[in-house]
């Protein structure tokens, strides 16, 4: 029987699959993605399901069944240094019920998806895979480039998808029967309450931007200080203010990843400095409330500083609330064996928002260690692993 120390094996093998010796990094349409596609297909394989990769390099494992399809899956890409589980697990997880469930007739087919792209490191996009099979795959992004110049449409060619049929990845809504995802909780909220699983109601939504302030590059040792047109300053300044704006607005995170500096010299006033804006919360009005005082925080420091406030918004993605019905169904099977419903909303973004615009969703919270992610330090108990998939299993049983 496929069992949770087969899961945490794989999830294991897949964490050495990464760009780099010393760190875990898997984004979006590199060899490394194309060496854990080629992992998890063969796994998939073993298992008896039909494999193929769609356009946008999402891979697909079908089992054949009667009437609709119920998708699972969640990502294969990581984060930049990333833990083993965020992502592989909810594959893992869903690849090890399928083999527990091989020999079962269900009056249903499944699909299992390894997303190609969730994090959107690679491009400073997110959920391009999930987009795709949603039907929501701009085409614009493939003009996007990567810190190397490389075209988003170049790196897929590269990669053996198709940017010219992205479209065909996109499913028909009254061909699915929903959408489920097993994903690490990435918080501590499942630690507190002690329990070993948890039931996702909203997942929050955000917004991203890449912000620039553009000064004026000069000598360090000669302009005065009320001379200066300083980009550096002025985004350090904006940073903090983005900080207080959060903390005002009850349950808004905001986030400064990324800031890059131009020229980067210790003797030149930097010229210019971009940085990357990610902000969340699991109301909307609530969010966009937050990003407009944002914005003016920006233009308000820009102007009092005499440079100038470049803002490119990224996308966002809307609050989502999982399906009542999927829930209800996944409550009775995390109760079946023999655990208390916990439900809690997501913080963290999830290719289940983009499904959500095409089928219902439901998602399955695995208790994450110290509620540490996108840091290596990522663990989960195999014991909490084992209570996911009998919940799963006991889903797709009572499914229908
Ligand atoms: C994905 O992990 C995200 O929430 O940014
Ligand atoms: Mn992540
Ligand atoms: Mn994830």
């Amino acid at each position: 029987m496929s069992t949770a120390a087969t899961v945490l094996e794989r999830c294991a093998a897949l964490g050495q699959v990464s760009e780099e010796p010393d760190r875990l990094v898997r984004r979006y349409a590199t060899p490394a993605m194309r060496a854990a596609n080629e992992l998890v297909g063969g796994w998939m394989r073993d298992a008896g399901l039909e494999v193929r990769e769609d356009a946008a390099g999402n891979l697909i494992g079908r089992r054949d069944g009667p009437g609709k399809t119920l998708l699972l899956g969640s990502h294969l890409d990581t984060v930049v240094d990333a833990g083993r589980y965020d992502g592989p697990l909810g594959v893992l997880a869903a690849l090890a019920v399928l083999e527990r469930l091989w020999d079962r007739a269900l009056p249903y087919a499944v699909e299992l998806i390894g997303f190609a792209d969730e994090e959107g490191i690679r491009y400073g996009t997110t959920f391009l895979g999930s987009a795709a099979v949603a039907g929501r795959f701009a085409p614009a992004w493939l003009a996007l480039t990567d810190d190397g110049g490389v075209t988003m449409a170049e790196a897929l060619r590269e990669f053996g998808g198709d940017p010219g049929a992205i479209a065909s990845a996109a499913r028909r809504p009254q061909d699915l029967l929903g959408y489920c995802e097993v994903h690490i909780e990435q918080g501590p909220v499942l630690e507190r309450r002690g329990a070993p699983v948890g039931i996702v109601t909203t997942i929050t939504g955000q917004t991203h931007a890449e912000v620039r302030f553009l000064g004026e590059a000069g000598h360090a040792g000669t302009v005065p200080m009320n001379a200066r047109r300083d980009a550096l300053a002025a985004a350090a300044e904006w940073m903090l203010a983005v900080e207080s704006v959060a903390r005002r607005r009850q349950g808004t995170v905001a986030t400064v990843g990324r800031i890059a500096v131009e020229p980067d010299a210790r003797n030149v006033i930097p010229g210019e400095a971009r940085m990357t804006l990610d902000v969340r919360h699991t109301s909307n009005a609530v969010r966009r409330e937050a990003i407009a005082d944002m914005r003016a925080e920006g233009q308000r420091i820009a102007a009092g500083r005499d440079v100038e406030l470049d803002w490119d918004a990224r996308g966002e993605t809307a609050a989502v609330p999982t399906s009542p019905d999927l829930t209800d169904l996944l409550a009775d099977a995390v109760e079946a064996a023999g655990h208390a419903p916990e439900r809690l909303p997501s913080g963290a973004g999830h290719d289940a928002v983009q499904m959500a615009a095409l089928t219902d969703v439901a998602m399955l919270f695995v208790r994450c260690r110290k509620g540490i992610s996108h840091n290596p330090a990522e663990a989960v108990e195999e014991a909490d692993v084992a209570v996911a998939l009998d919940v799963l299993e006991r889903f797709l049983g009572a499914l229908r």
